[in-house]
């Protein structure tokens, strides 16, 4: 790469009708801080922060497609029209500050009416219930749960299933209206979507499951509904375990096929995650250390025998590696999460890095004035950030 040109990672991507400056996502994350579903000002200065930070896509965390589709009491939601006035700012900073808005709508399923991580995550207990947390009913495709001590879900009728998919359609009027130009459906992680689709935990006999033509019509049927609602020119990704990691269970052969069909309906990008419906939650064996980008096989395949972009995400923390993956076309777009935790301003700091914007003028202005002088002073001293 010569030193003027942009380098992949940094190259904008233009999707229907919506470019994105750059290849890096703020990958969907759960922060259980909202009070009956409704964002706070903690979801603004949260994902506000990532703006800021430099990512060309800012994605929400899950937001609930109805009250009993989270996961705990503190999941976010956008299950009504007052859900939605209360993204409007946040969806209204990302893109003032040079992101695109994006949200996740899901459902958790049979992972449903848990504890926050932080009182436990698991089952609901005495403790939760004097904190007023009470849990509820859940369904899922098969009254099986996900593992012993877990909750056991009812088999949802077929009139329950139609209202589900309603729920995605309506979520996504509302997303619209609130301001998010692209728009995820969460069919991944042992949830809602997820266990239509695997054989461990769809058995049905109805249409709605036995072969896999039956599994994916949960999702297909959704997705066509969400279509119809969702603006032509906004971009829809479908994020979905592209294995499920357990004996018996989805296939990345499944995958591909699901690729077809979605693309085929509309979506513009596939999310390639992997495990959740039992085992670890990475597909990886936890006796494992879980190697860096360990998802990229997955958006390697689709992307290629589904003739379809990708997104990846995984222990992708290194602005070489990300570059790399971007430019020898393993994935197009790159989801980070912990180490957006870690540190808000990776995209940032990766630019620097590959030797993007050296002086800073993508920088808010608020603060590139500053650094384009302790910068220099720096160098003089010797010291060079850039590598750091
Ligand atoms: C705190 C936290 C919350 C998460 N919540 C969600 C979520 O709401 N939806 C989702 O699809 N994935 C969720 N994930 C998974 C991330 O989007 C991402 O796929 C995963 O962490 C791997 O990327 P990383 O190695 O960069 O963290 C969450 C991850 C973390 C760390």
């Amino acid at each position: 790469m010569s030193e003027t040109e942009t380098p992949a990672l940094f190259s904008p991507m233009t999707i229907g009708g919506v470019t994105l400056p750059n290849r890096i996502v703020i990958s969907p994350m759960c922060t259980y801080s909202a009070d009956d579903g409704v964002a706070s000002d903690w979801h603004l200065v949260h994902l506000g922060q990532y703006a800021l930070g430099g990512a060309g896509l800012v994605f929400t965390e899950a937001a609930a497609v109805s009250q009993n589709a989270r996961i705990t009491h503190g999941d976010m939601g956008i299950w009504s029209d007052e859900h939605a006035e209360a993204l409007k700012p946040i969806a209204a900073f990302l893109k003032a500050h040079g992101a695109v808005p994006g949200i996740q709508l899901a459902h958790a399923g049979r992972k449903a009416s848990i504890q926050r991580p932080w009182f436990g995550n698991g089952p609901l207990g005495e403790d939760d219930f004097a904190r007023g947390d009470q849990p509820w009913d859940i369904g899922a495709p098969s009254a099986l749960p996900v593992d012993e001590g877990w909750l056991v879900p009812h088999e949802m009728t077929v009139d329950e299933i139609h209202t589900v998919q309603q729920n995605f359609a309506d979520a996504a009027g509302r997303s619209a209206a609130a301001g998010f130009e692209v728009l995820e459906i969460h069919s991944a992680h042992g949830y809602l979507g997820n266990t239509f689709l695997s054989p461990l935990s769809n058995q049905r006999n109805d249409a709605y499951g036995g072969d896999r033509a039956g599994r994916m019509r949960f999702t297909l049927e959704m997705v066509e509904k969400v279509r119809a609602v969702w603006p032509a020119g906004k971009p829809l990704f479908v994020r979905v375990s592209a294995i499920d990691g357990v004996g018996g269970g989805w296939s990345l052969d499944d995958t591909v096929v699901l690729a077809g069909e979605l693309k085929a309906r509309g979506v513009d990008v596939m999310d390639c995650s992997s495990g959740g419906i039992g085992g670890p939650a990475t597909a990886v064996s936890s006796r494992d250390a879980i190697p860096m980008g360990f998802r990229l096989p997955f958006s390697e395949r689709v992307r290629a025998d589904a003739d379809m972009p990708t997104m990846t995400h995984g222990f992708i923390i290194q602005a070489d590696h990300a570059e790399q993956i971007v430019r020898e076309g393993r994935a197009d777009l790159i989801g980070i999460a912990r180490e957006a935790l870690y540190n808000p301003y990776w995209p940032r700091h990766a630019a620097h890095q590959l030797g993007h914007n050296p002086d800073f003028s993508h920088w808010p202005k608020q603060y590139g004035w500053w650094l384009v002088r302790r910068e220099s002073n720096l160098r003089k001293l010797g010291i060079d950030r850039a590598g750091a």
